[in-house]
C-alpha cells in the first residue's frame, strides 16, 4: 500500500501516499470481483488496473482483489456507495437494491444475442442507464458482459419450462429474474454467489443459472449433472466507482479512468467470446450432460403475463427501445 494513508477529506475513500523518493503523490485504490482471477471478471479488472496506471503515469495504482475476498457483489456495491471501497466490477444482479430502474436490463429474452446486448449497452441507451448510478453516490464507468445465462441442475435434463416445475434454483437477487423464473415453475432461492457451490454440493438447491464463463470457472460441472442452453437472460457487468472519489479526479484523469474501464470491458468481452467457444466441449468431456436442443419459444411464451407487468413497471416504450434495437 505504499504507506497507505486514508484521506480524511474524503470520508475514508482517498488513499494518498508519497512513494519513497518520488516527488509525485500516488493514490492507491482497490477494485474487486467475486470471480477467480483467471476468468472474464479477472481479466476486466487486471486490464483496467494496467491501463489506469499506464495512462496516469503511475499517479494512480489500482489494487485488484478476486473471488469475493473483499465481499460478494451486493456488499461491494454498498462499499462503493458508502466509500469504504473505491471501485468494483459486478454483474447487475444486486444493482436493483441501489438503482431499481436498472432492472430493465434483467428482463429475460430482452436481447437476441451478444451483438444486440453489446450494441445497446454501448449506445446512448446504455450511456443514459449508466448515468442513473450518479443519483445514488456511484459513478458507472463502463458496461461489460457477464454473459447469457443458462440453467444447470442435478435432477433432470431441462428442455422446456415444464421440466422446471418445482426445481429449487439459486438465483441472483434481481426481482425481475425472480418474478420471471416463478413463471417457469422454478422455486427461486436468492443467495449470494460465494455460498452457491456448497449449496449445490449439499443439495440445499437443485440448480442454478449462470453464463458458461461462470459455470466453467467455478467448476459447477463437479456438482451439477445437467446444463441446458436456455440463454434465458443476458447478464451485464459494470465498472463502478465511488462518486466522491470520481469527482476529485481531474477532468483528464476522469477520461483516463473511463478509457481504462472501456479497455477492461473489451478484454472481458473477448474472454467471454473465447469461453463460449470452448466451455461446452470442455464440460462435456468432464462428464456433464449438455442439453443444446432447448425450445426457447416455449420459454418466451411462459413469460407473457410477467412481461406485461415489466412493461407497466419500466414503460413499454423503454422496453421496446431496447428489444427492437438494431
Ligand atoms: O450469479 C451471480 O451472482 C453472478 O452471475 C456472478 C457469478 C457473481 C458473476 O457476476
Amino acid at each position: 500500500y505504499f504507506g497507505l494513508i486514508r484521506g480524511a477529506a474524503m470520508t475514508g475513500v482517498a488513499v494518498a501516499a508519497l512513494t519513497a523518493g518520488a516527488a509525485q503523490a500516488q493514490t492507491v485504490m482497490r477494485i474487486n470481483v467475486s470471480m477467480p482471477q483467471d476468468g472474464h471478471h479477472g481479466i476486466a479488472i487486471d486490464t483496467f488496473a494496467e491501463q489506469v496506471e499506464s495512462l496516469t503515469d503511475g499517479r494512480y495504482q489500482i489494487e485488484t482483489f478476486y473471488a469475493g475476498s473483499l465481499g460478494a457483489e451486493r456488499e461491494s456495491i454498498e462499499g462503493v456507495q458508502l466509500g469504504t471501497l473505491e471501485l468494483t466490477f459486478t454483474s447487475t444482479g444486486p444493482v436493483p437494491n441501489f438503482v431499481p430502474e436498472l432492472s430493465i436490463l434483467d428482463i429475460p429474452f430482452l436481447f437476441r444475442d451478444y451483438e444486440h446486448a453489446r450494441g445497446v449497452l454501448d449506445s446512448e441507451i446504455g450511456d443514459e442507464l449508466l448515468g442513473r448510478f450518479e443519483a445514488h453516490g456511484i459513478k458507472g464507468l463502463a458496461w461489460a458482459d457477464n454473459g447469457f445465462r443458462h440453467m444447470t441442475n442435478d435432477i433432470r435434463p431441462i428442455a422446456s419450462p415444464s421440466d422446471l416445475d418445482g426445481l429449487k434454483m439459486r438465483t441472483m437477487e434481481s426481482p425481475v429474474h425472480i418474478a420471471a423464473y416463478r413463471e417457469f415453475g422454478i422455486l427461486p432461492t436468492p443467495m449470494a454467489f460465494p455460498e452457491v457451490f456448497a449449496a449445490l454440493q449439499q443439495g440445499v438447491v437443485d440448480g442454478q443459472e449462470n453464463p458458461l464463463s461462470v459455470i466453467e470457472s467455478n467448476n459447477f460441472d463437479e456438482v451439477q449433472q445437467y446444463l441446458s442452453m436456455t440463454g434465458h437472460v443476458f447478464s451485464p457487468c459494470v465498472f463502478l466507482m465511488n462518486l466522491d472519489m470520481w469527482n476529485q479526479l481531474s477532468e483528464e484523469d476522469q477520461g483516463h479512468f473511463v478509457t481504462a474501464a472501456q479497455a477492461g470491458a473489451e478484454a472481458n468481452r473477448a474472454r467471454v467470446d473465447a469461453d463460449e467457444e470452448t466451455a461446452i466441449e470442455s464440460m462435456r468431456a468432464d462428464g456433464m450432460e449438455i442439453i443444446e436442443d432447448v425450445d426457447r419459444d416455449i420459454f418466451i411464451e411462459a413469460l407473457a403475463a410477467v412481461n406485461a407487468q415489466f412493461e407497466e413497471q419500466f414503460g413499454a416504450e423503454e422496453v421496446a427501445a431496447i428489444r427492437d434495437w438494431q
